[in-house]
């Protein structure tokens, strides 16, 4: 059982406070009558709520594919800069946050939801759930420098980067990580880079241990999940029942 108030938020009908005042209103009925109670309690899956005339289904979470664009952060409120969650204005946005951070200028791929144990599993270090990424450099590792990319590096934290996966990108795939990117980087040196962790500016501090600088990074992949590249930065959509699925089963 749960409070008609609580559901009501979690449907995205809007904040506590918002959906008292609704129902106060009257504009609230479940199975039929109208109730003005918030904390009446009703059966998610079975009660019939209908709200300004329309039948309501009950989403306690909510899971969002955002390509994050570079300039804002991936926090759930900042001062100063905008936040990845101010592109989910019109949506329910009270638990939402935002799995992993990316850098303030790292576009692409980033999960948003109210899922805290999704979350954990997916950021938890224990997991070692893969995030790909492509990152532009202005130079070019030797064949050494991979190698000793993929085993591990001292980036001056307390233990070595866990092994990570590196190749060269393909035209296809430039062409690809270049797809609705803000910046044209002016090499066209690029790697996918895999990653089982996610450190502090991982990626640019892996590639400054060999002097090379990344201009451009954009995350591809979190898991099963992959960007979509309809998506324009700062545009999201709602991920699809099989992606849902898949991130709580294919990843463990
Ligand atoms: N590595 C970085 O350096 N920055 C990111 O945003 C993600 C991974």
């Amino acid at each position: 059982m749960l409070r008609l108030d609580k559901y009501l938020a979690d449907t995205g009908i809007g904040s506590r406070s918002e959906v008292k005042k609704i129902l106060k209103l009257g504009l609230v009925s479940v199975n039929g009558k109208s109730v003005k109670d918030s904390s009446f309690k009703i059966e998610p899956e079975s009660d019939k709520v209908i709200y300004n005339g329309k039948e309501l289904v009950y989403q306690k979470y909510h899971y969002y594919l955002l390509n994050k664009p570079a300039g804002c952060v991936s926090a759930t409120r900042d001062g100063l800069s905008q936040t990845v969650l101010d592109f989910l204005q019109n949506e329910p946005t009270r638990d939402l946050f935002p799995v992993g951070r990316l850098d303030k200028d790292t576009e692409g791929l980033l999960l948003i939801t109210n899922d805290g144990i999704l979350a954990h599993n997916l950021l938890s270090p224990k997991k070692h759930v893969d995030k790909s990424y492509i990152a532009f450099v202005d130079k070019k590792l030797n064949q050494e420098q991979i190698a000793e990319f993929k085993s591990g590096l001292d980036i001056g934290d307390e233990s070595f980067t866990l092994p990570a996966g590196i190749y060269e990108a393909s035209l296809s795939e430039i062409e690809n990580g270049l797809m609705n990117a803000s910046i044209k980087p002016e090499y066209e040196i690029a790697y996918i880079v895999t990653l089982k962790e996610g450190r502090y500016h991982q990626i640019k501090r892996m590639f400054a241990h060999f002097s090379s600088e990344v201009v451009y990074l954009k995350r591809l992949t979190m898991g099963s999940l992959t960007l979509d590249n309809n998506l324009m930065p700062g545009h999201y959509r709602t991920l699809s029942k099989t992606e849902i699925d898949c991130l709580f089963s294919c990843n463990s």
